[in-house]
Parts: C-alpha cells; sequence; structure tokens
C-alpha cells in the first residue's frame, strides 16, 4: 500500500532553492552557526572539538532538561529529542495507530499530519476549520458529532499551518475536555508555538502537554526559532509506556540524534527567547505590510490575517484575476507554477495542503519577503500580465 504523495515537499523542490522571491515559506529567518554561538556565547573552537559518536537515543539529558523549562508540567524525562520535527508525526501516529482505529484530523493540515495517520488507521475523518469574513474557526459541535468510541485519536496544529488560526484557551480548553471525555489520544502540533502576532492582545495557549496526559506535543526549531536545517524537535509523551514504545520505533528509524544538532540545539535553546522575539518582529512588519497589499487588491484576493504563526491563506478570485488577460488560470496550483516559473515568486498552492484549488499560502516569517511582494505585485499590474 502506497502513503499519499507529500505534495508540499514535491512542490517546493520544484522551485525553492531556485526562485527568487520565496512567499511561501513557513518557517522563519535563520542564523549562521556563527552569529548562534555569539548569540549565546559559546565557542566555534569548543563546537569544533565535539566527538561525532552515537548520542542517547532518548536524547542530551541537558538538551530535554531545557526544554522541558519551557512547559509548566513537563519533566526532562517526559521528552523524546527527534531526528526532525516531521518524524515525530511519523514516530507518534506508528505508536500510537493500528487498523481498527479511527483518528480526527484538523484540516487543511501540513500534509504528513494527515497522511502518515490515514496510511495506519482504518478511517480517517477531516474536520474542516470554517472560514468566516475575516478568520478561522473550530466548529466543535461538528468535532462532538465526529468523535465516537473508535475514535484513538484527535489530531490538531496551533497556531494552525496554513490558516494562521489559534482558538482562544475556552476553546482550546473545550476541545481538551472532548479529548478527555471520549478517553482519545490528541496529538497537538505545536510547531509555531510563540508566533502569536496578536500577542499583546490574546494570551498564549497553554500546551496541550500542560492540560492534558493523553496528549502528544510536537515542537522544535524550525519555524519560531529559524532553525529548519539543524533538524530539530522533540515530542513531549508523559505516558511512560507510550513513550517507551515511541522510543522502541525511534530504533527503526534514526536511532538517535545527531551530535552536532544537539550541541546546537542546546546553544539555541539558552537564547531562545532573543531568537523568537527577533521572528515575532519580523513577522509583526511583514504582517502590516502584507494586510496593506491586501487591501491594494481587495478585489482579485481575501485575505483572513493570521491571528498567530507564520503563514496565511489568500483566497483567489480567479474570474477577476483572469479577467482581460491572454492566459487565464484554471485554479491556484497552475497559477503557482505559473508565477513561479515566468516570474520567480513561490506560492504554495493551498491544494497541497487540502484545501480547495482557489487558495495560496504565503509565509510571513523571512526579512526579504517586502521585495518578494513587490515582485507578486508587479505581476498584477496591467504591465505585468502574468501569462
Ligand atoms: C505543522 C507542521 N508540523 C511539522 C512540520 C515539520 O517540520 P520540519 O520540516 O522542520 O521537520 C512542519 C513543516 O512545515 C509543519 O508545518
Amino acid at each position: 500500500m502506497q502513503i499519499k504523495p507529500f505534495l508540499t515537499e514535491q512542490f517546493f523542490a520544484l522551485y525553492e532553492f531556485t526562485a527568487p522571491h520565496v512567499l511561501a515559506s513557513s518557517d522563519c529567518e535563520t542564523t549562521s552557526i556563527a552569529e548562534l554561538l555569539e548569540l549565546s556565547g559559546g565557542s566555534l573552537k569548543e563546537f569544533g572539538e565535539l566527538k561525532l559518536g552515537y548520542t542517547e537515543s532518548q536524547g542530551n539529558p541537558e538538551y530535554r532538561r531545557l526544554v522541558a523549562e519551557m512547559y509548566g508540567n513537563v519533566e526532562a524525562d517526559d521528552v523524546v529529542i527527534l531526528t526532525s520535527p516531521v518524524e515525530g508525526i511519523y514516530l507518534a501516529m506508528q505508536t500510537l495507530l493500528d487498523a481498527s482505529d479511527e483518528v480526527i484530523a484538523l484540516s487543511p493540515a501540513y500534509d504528513a499530519l494527515h497522511h502518515v495517520a490515514d496510511h495506519l488507521c482504518g478511517k480517517m475523518q477531516s474536520w474542516e476549520l470554517v472560514p468566516t469574513e475575516t478568520g478561522w474557526e473550530m466548529d466543535l459541535e461538528r468535532l462532538e458529532s465526529l468523535v465516537n468510541s473508535k475514535t484513538q485519536l484527535i489530531i490538531v496544529n496551533f497556531p494552525h499551518n496554513p490558516c494562521g488560526y489559534q482558538p482562544t484557551p475556552d476553546e482550546f480548553e473545550q476541545l481538551v475536555e472532548i479529548a478527555r471525555r471520549n478517553d482519545c489520544w490528541l496529538f497537538c502540533d505545536e510547531i509555531y508555538r510563540g508566533l502569536e502576532t496578536e500577542w499583546q492582545l490574546k494570551p498564549t495557549l497553554p500546551s496541550a502537554a500542560d492540560v492534558y496526559e493523553k496528549a502528544i506535543v510536537l515542537h522544535g526549531l524550525s519555524k519560531t526559532y529559524g532553525l529548519p536545517g539543524l533538524r530539530a524537535g522533540w515530542l513531549i509523551v508523559r505516558d511512560k509506556m507510550v513513550r517507551e514504545q515511541l522510543i522502541g520505533w525511534k530504533h527503526y528509524t534514526t536511532i538517535c540524534p545527531a551530535a552536532p544538532t544537539e550541541y546546537l540545539s542546546i546553544q539555541a535553546l539558552s537564547v531562545r527567547d532573543q531568537l523568537a522575539d527577533r521572528n515575532r518582529e519580523i513577522v509583526r512588519a511583514n504582517l502590516l505590510i502584507c494586510t496593506e497589499f491586501m487591501k491594494r487588491h481587495s478585489a482579485l484576493f481575501r485575505w483572513r490575517p493570521p491571528t498567530a504563526g507564520s503563514t496565511g491563506l489568500v483566497e483567489i478570485d480567479f474570474v477577476r484575476l483572469n479577467a482581460g488577460k491572454t492566459k487565464v488560470f484554471a485554479n491556484a496550483t497552475d497559477y503557482c507554477h505559473d508565477l513561479a516559473q515566468k516570474h520567480g515568486v513561490l506560492l504554495l498552492p493551498g491544494a497541497c495542503l487540502g484545501c480547495d484549488d482557489r487558495f495560496v499560502r504565503i509565509g510571513l516569517g523571512r526579512s526579504g519577503f517586502p521585495i518578494a511582494l513587490a515582485a507578486w505585485e508587479a505581476t498584477l499590474l496591467p504591465s505585468g500580465d502574468v501569462s
């Protein structure tokens, strides 16, 4: 049996490293090893002297201690260090699911969150985020109607990729309550945690790991901290038996984290607030620019600005976009390929993430965003006919 294709990776593979104007990324601005070590007070010499032996399967104890500090109710023993955040999705699903299980997954979603579970379980049900005039909503009544005694797992992701949605603490509590009442596991992907763009107005959600004993939480350094090339991530698994089974699966994937990554991750965690502050500021500034852009082009695009995370979805009115053009676009996928190939502007078709094919994902975390956005805007002017 073949797993569904990872459309986001397939699309990025075509253009990510050649398109000059990358507007689709979900990660935030990155940093060099030298800059990171300067910020953390570490030394390149010490890094150079690191031995490249095997490391502990569950992860370096100091690394796990620093991770546990980020939560209110988590011990270093509850932390499993991964060889990449995406590995955590695979390990958790392998551990929790078999063919007799049903799964409910918030949709749209990062490909792996749906496909790995869908591949393993008996029945996967999508629980759709609902678009409103200005944002997105979670339909908790709908969730109640989907859940039943065979539901083993509910999969969510907050802050949400691609919608930039974050529930209120009250809504989040109700969601956890539904999981608890039905004795379901809750996989909460919190990889964009800390990127609350309205953080002064909205309280940050508690981590699912702090409020629900049957939660498995994913986080890492790729997005908020801008270090995706480190491939650093972790799971919080408070249930000892499940954690041991999960580490058992890890022996068949990566055995143990990479030693250089562990070293640099410890450095990064020691300055995590500085790294996150810088990226929150980038997202905030880009969001203002993006909102102005969307106002200028409100006839073509409906913009539901993210309230958290580094991404948002743009809904395109193709009738208007195509009006008077020599080449018409059938859908967002068609449009994104054309923009990337002819103009070097990279937006991600929302269809890769399970959205209707009139949405594109835009990423707000990079410092090159204003220039890339201007390149997109140039294609929208009468002289910049996209075809
Ligand atoms: C919601 C979500 N979870 C997990 C991941 C995986 O992160 P990484 O690519 O750093 O392994 C991503 C990456 O885009 C993501 O958006």
